[in-house]
């Protein structure tokens, strides 16, 4: 079973974040840019929360607050859920699932050295799944 630092090996150690004190209008521009739907909050290197499209989408949207007068610290989720890199998927799966998060930062000795979403993990458990077919496969026909 693989691991959430096997995943970041894979993808990268790249953490997309933002100020608590930015525009929200900012948060949506780097998301949009980098193709993401979340951003970690930092503050001083420190996690000080998350903000996710689903924020922008019942905070903002549906209240029809201004995101261009509206800070990021207004709308974001200040509880965050972490992880560490040798947490197997299934187990980072079951944290989100059970958490209902769909971004997981992960942290190791205090510092975070990435994050893994819920498309990642449903991508690794995919290619494990492929992984054992195949070698059914061949041991069936050889
Ligand atoms: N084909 C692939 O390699 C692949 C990988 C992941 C997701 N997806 C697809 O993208 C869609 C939505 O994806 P999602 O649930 O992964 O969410 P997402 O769109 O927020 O994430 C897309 C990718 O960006 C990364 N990412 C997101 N926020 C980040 C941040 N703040 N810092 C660093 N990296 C960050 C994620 O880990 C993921 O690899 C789904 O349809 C999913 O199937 C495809």
């Amino acid at each position: 079973m693989h691991k959430a630092g096997d995943i970041l090996r894979s993808k990268g150690n790249e953490v997309w974040s933002i100020g608590p004190e930015e525009m929200i209008i900012d948060a949506l521009r780097i998301m949009a840019e980098k193709r993401i739907g979340a951003l970690l909050v930092l503050n001083e290197g420190k996690i000080v929360g998350i903000v996710s499209e689903r924020d922008y989408a019942r905070k903002v949207a549906l209240e029809e607050r201004s995101s261009r007068t509206s800070k990021v610290r207004e709308i974001m989720s200040t509880r965050v859920l972490c992880a560490r890199p040798e947490q197997t998927v299934n187990e980072c799966l079951a944290l989100m699932t059970d958490k209902r998060a769909r971004h997981l930062p992960i942290v190791d000795h205090k510092k975070v050295i990435g994050v893994v979403s819920i498309g990642d993990l449903v991508k690794s458990i995919i290619a494990d799944q492929q992984h054992e077919i195949e070698q059914l496969q061949y041991y069936i026909t050889h």
